[in-house]
């Protein structure tokens, strides 16, 4: 057993969970060291509010979970924060530095990536040109400079050994000649989460990455997570998967509505009876009416009162396919703005999303 290792792990996390200690357990709370803070940030969709964030600060060094039922705005907030869509109103800074109106590629280079909750790797390019296209794309080069080593050289090389080294941390590197479009959709959930390495990011957002996963992979993918942070990385991540929450996360900001409703660390914010109502559709012994008395926010009772009411998880297949989303869905690498291979939309369906990558 590599005890230095298994210590010096338990060190970090220890490390991350003690930075909360203080930290009230209240939307929008104040944090010691945050790497990412944002103000009123609302984005309308017709009459839709679909994000609507008074304040929210997300603690460096930390991985935080945005957990929130369906609709409730957090792939909006992450393209917003990311540049892939535009607010109405509102700003956030990155490091002290206010990233509003700042494109993509820029944000990236900047060191903040995210992955998308349906993957944009490039099926008729191999793994190791989608690699190598998270460098040189994300930082806004010319995609042909990139295709042309020899204009290209020193760098190039730098950028393959580099791709080849994440390649072989996430166990890619035997399928690195490979088209992504053959790989299984949690390897190519691994790939996308190794090509968003390749800008040397401070801050990682995953949008639902165990969203599709066999569940074979789960455990790996989760050990990537961690290893982010053990890296020392911050992290924020969309999830469903309550356990997975609970395994990583240091911190849960609940969303609802387009509103932050909740934080606190994993344990008291999945204990709250309204969050496990929202998310499993399970009843308690407790009346709403005590219920009301215990919990402040009227918004985080509407959320989970539509999403009882509204049944979405339980009848997914029966509800209209939005259209997909001219911003989210904006090609990261220049690719067709649709591909999505089938087995992705059936595992979309499983996880109770039916908005087309939303
Ligand atoms: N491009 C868009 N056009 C219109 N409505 C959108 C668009 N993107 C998101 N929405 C709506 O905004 C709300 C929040 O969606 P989304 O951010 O995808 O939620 P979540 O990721 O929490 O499931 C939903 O009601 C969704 O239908
Ligand atoms: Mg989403």
């Amino acid at each position: 057993m590599p005890d230095d290792n298994v210590s010096s792990l338990t060190a970090k996390r220890e490390a991350a969970v003690a930075a909360f200690a203080d930290v009230p357990r209240e939307p929008g709370a104040k944090k010691p060291d945050p790497i990412l803070v944002a103000d009123d940030v609302k984005r309308n969709f017709g009459g839709l509010l679909a994000v609507d964030v008074d304040h929210v600060e997300i603690q460096r060094g930390s991985i935080t979970a945005l957990i929130g039922p369906n609709g409730a705005g957090k792939t909006t907030f992450f393209n917003l924060l990311t540049g892939f869509d535009r607010p109405n109103s509102g700003s956030w800074s990155f490091n002290g530095r206010s990233l509003h109106g700042t494109p993509p590629f820029k944000v990236a280079r900047a060191g903040m990536v995210r992955t998308f909750q349906l993957t944009k790797a490039l099926s008729k390019l191999t793994v190791i040109e989608n690699m190598r296209l998270g460098a040189t794309r994300q930082r806004g080069e010319s995609f042909w400079r990139a295709m042309l080593p020899f204009t290209w050289r020193s760098q190039e090389k730098d950028i393959t050994e580099r791709a080849e080294d994440l390649l072989a941390r996430f166990k890619l590197d035997t399928k690195r000649d490979d088209f992504a479009g053959s790989l299984s959709g949690g390897q190519r959930k691994l790939l996308e989460m190794a090509r968003a390495l390749m800008v040397e990011p401070e801050l990682v957002m995953l949008d639902e990455p165990m969203a599709g996963v066999n569940p074979a992979l789960t455990q790996s993918l989760l050990e990537h997570v961690s290893n982010l942070r053990e890296q020392g990385m911050t992290v924020l991540f969309v999830e469903h998967d309550m356990d997975m929450v609970r395994d990583i996360a240091d911190w849960v900001v609940v969303m609802g509505q387009g509103k932050i409703l909740s934080e606190g660390p994993p344990e008291t914010v999945m204990s709250d009876p309204r969050v496990i109502d929202a998310y499993l559709g399970a009843h308690h012994d407790q009346s709403l009416a005590e219920l009301e008395q215990e919990f402040e926010s009227g918004a985080l009772t509407a959320a989970a009162e539509a999403e009882l009411s509204g049944d979405v998880a339980a009848a997914p297949s029966s509800e209209p396919q939005a259209p997909p989303s001219p911003t989210e869905d904006a090609p990261i690498d220049g690719g067709p703005a649709d591909e999505k291979p089938a087995e992705e939309t059936v595992a979309a369906e499983r996880t109770g999303d039916t908005k087309d990558g939303r």
